[in-house]
């Protein structure tokens, strides 16, 4: 492990009573921070996408669970109800139920103790935190010198409780001296390329090139890209991943062109309860994020929308699955089986 330099910015922290947001929405333009007091302040944070990225969404969601025990003084239907309604705030990313369950179990263990919830919840944050840097060490094997990485989406310090998954290996990288350049897709409909990650990008010093999503392809195929390194909001027990809509797509221009595709995500983004990726539920968006862009309108009104958030990527178009206990590769299923048992889950 190299000595990293961490970010100066937090997706989420929670000081004293209030649980400090950096709202999503309004990066890069504005900085500003979103303050929560009470479960449903995180309800409404992780559904309007102030925060958002998986991990980050498990981690703002454990201290939900701190404020929904304080709400429910000791009345386990209330405090549940409201666990459940927390647990729903958006569908495909299994961080969250993760999250949720796990500090709602340790509630009612402490006899609806909410200092519980706040241990657990802080224990997220910073086991997230070391399970982002052990696989961005993990990650650093498979990126060559002077390599060009194509990312997706936003992976980054911001989507997770800190440093990142695929962007925390590009990072890596980075400051191992491998001199990378990054080429991040924009991500339609909701920018998070644009807005989020070549910002993150710009204030480490990575040298970064935006384009438009539909600009990869060509891009692949003349051989500019040395492999792509993207999140995951679900992986399924045999090595479906459910991610940002236009993953499968980036996937399959990979596999045409044996270009490896990499997804990088902790262990909680493991959903070892379902197999096949047809199973994960995909949140469909608002269709004004399509009919729309930061409010003004660029399609014609009336038009129907289709605005699925995510899809999902067979485990045969995956290099390998880059996770805090290693890289998991072909045959998924066995190499999967193996890690549960080993995580005991
Ligand atoms: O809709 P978003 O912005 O929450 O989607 C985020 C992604 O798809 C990320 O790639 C994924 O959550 C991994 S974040 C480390």
């Amino acid at each position: 492990m190299i000595d990293i330099v961490i970010e100066d910015f937090k997706a989420l922290d929670m000081q004293q009573e209030r649980l400090l947001l950096l709202d999503q929405r309004l990066l890069p333009v504005r900085q500003e921070t979103f303050v929560c007091t009470s479960s449903e302040d995180v309800c409404c944070a992780i559904r309007d996408m102030v925060v958002r990225g998986a991990p980050a969404i498990g981690g703002a969601a454990g201290y939900g669970v701190y404020f929904a025990a304080k709400e429910a003084e000791g009345d386990r239907n209330k405090f549940d109800a409201l666990c459940s309604r927390l647990a729903s705030a958006r569908p495909t990313a299994v961080n969250l139920s993760w999250a949720v369950e796990r500090v709602r179990t340790a509630v009612l263990e402490s006899g609806l103790d909410p200092l519980a919830a706040r241990r657990e919840a802080d224990a997220i944050v910073s086991q997230d935190i070391a399970m982002n840097l052990k696989l961005s060490e993990y990650g650093n094997e498979v990126i060559r010198p002077g390599a060009s990485v194509l990312t997706h989406c936003n992976a980054g310090a911001l989507a997770t409780c800190g440093w990142g998954t695929a962007l925390g290996v590009i990072k890596y990288a980075h400051q191992s001296g491998k001199n990378i350049r990054v080429y991040a897709d924009e991500t339609r409909p909701r920018l998070q390329g644009a807005r989020l990650t070549a910002w993150e990008l710009a204030r480490a010093g990575i040298p970064a090139t935006l384009i438009a999503d539909s600009t990869a392809a060509s891009l692949i195929r003349d051989g500019k890209i040395d492999c792509v390194i993207l999140g995951a909001d679900r992986i399924t027990a045999q090595g479906d991943v459910a991610n940002k809509l236009g993953t499968f797509a980036l996937s399959v221009i990979c596999r045409h062109y044996g270009v490896p595709f990499y997804s990088a995500a902790p262990t909680s983004t493991i959903d070892f309860s379902i197999r096949k990726g047809e199973d994960i539920p995909i949140e469909e968006r608002d269709s004004s994020e399509i009919t729309h862009i930061e409010g003004v309108q660029v399609a014609a009104s009336g038009v129907g929308v289709y605005n699925p958030a995510f899809d999902v990527t067979p485990h045969q178009n995956i290099t390998g699955i880059i996770t805090e206990c290693g890289i998991i590769r072909e045959p998924y299923d066995v190499n999967l089986e193996k890690l549960r048992l080993e995580l005991g889950r």
